[in-house]
């Protein structure tokens, strides 16, 4: 399939993939991730030490798992380190907004948002979007054997009126579900209304990731 269209010689059909929804997904860096990530994990585990507005928060909306999404969601402008990963993740948003063939005519995509997920046994992240955001993504800094993905959902489901279930063998941008793996010391970026979420951890073994949003400015 090339350039979005597809010809099934049998059929003699020409089919056309229009409205792609389209997933970003690269490692941070090509070397020097383990120490980075090694810094964000001990600041993530200091945040969460000190942070007892974010656990009451996390118990409340994050059982089994802490997040600094609902009290310290700047971290890129308070920590050195945070800010660094900014800088980093400035590039790839950059390449992705330029394979979306995005004008921004003149004006940036800024980070506004950085905030940390630490999720324990039994934690799981339901479906969410990242309302008045352009691009959000996930950076994973920990992930232990057998943690989940980040699973997306079509956009179109409401409008599924009737449509059939797909065949076993359906190609990935033929499915209504799709999950990514999680890998440590990758990133993955995507337009900030569509909904995903990640499902039930399973283990004792932490998995944590920095989460972001970017504003078109
Ligand atoms: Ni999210």
């Amino acid at each position: 399939m090339t350039g979005g269209v597809r010809r099934s010689r049998a059929a003699r059909l020409t089919l056309h993939a229009l409205f792609p929804t389209t997933v970003y997904t690269r490692p941070l860096q090509r070397s020097g991730v383990a120490a980075l990530n090694r810094q964000i994990l001990k600041e993530s585990r200091q945040l969460r030490e000190d942070d007892a507005a974010g656990r009451r928060w996390s118990a409340k909306n994050y059982p089994g798992g802490y997040t600094s999404y609902g009290s310290a969601h700047h971290l890129q402008r308070v920590s050195p380190t945070f800010a660094l990963l900014q800088k980093r993740l400035d590039r790839h948003v950059k390449a992705f907004s330029a394979a979306l063939r995005w004008d921004l005519a003149g004006r940036q995509l800024e980070m506004t948002d950085c905030w940390v997920n630490i999720m324990g046994r039994e934690a799981t992240h339901g479906l969410h979007l990242h309302p008045l955001a352009t691009v959000s993504g996930s950076y994973y800094v920990q992930v232990p054997r057998g943690s989940p993905g980040i699973k997306f959902e079509v956009p179109r489901l409401d409008r599924f009126v009737a449509a059939p279930p797909r065949l076993r063998g359906a190609r990935l941008e033929e499915r209504p579900w799709v999950t990514l793996p999680a890998v440590a010391g990758h990133i993955v970026l995507f337009e900030s209304w569509l909904r995903h979420e990640v499902v039930r951890h399973p283990l004792a073994a932490e998995r944590v990731s920095v989460s972001f949003n970017y504003h078109w400015s």
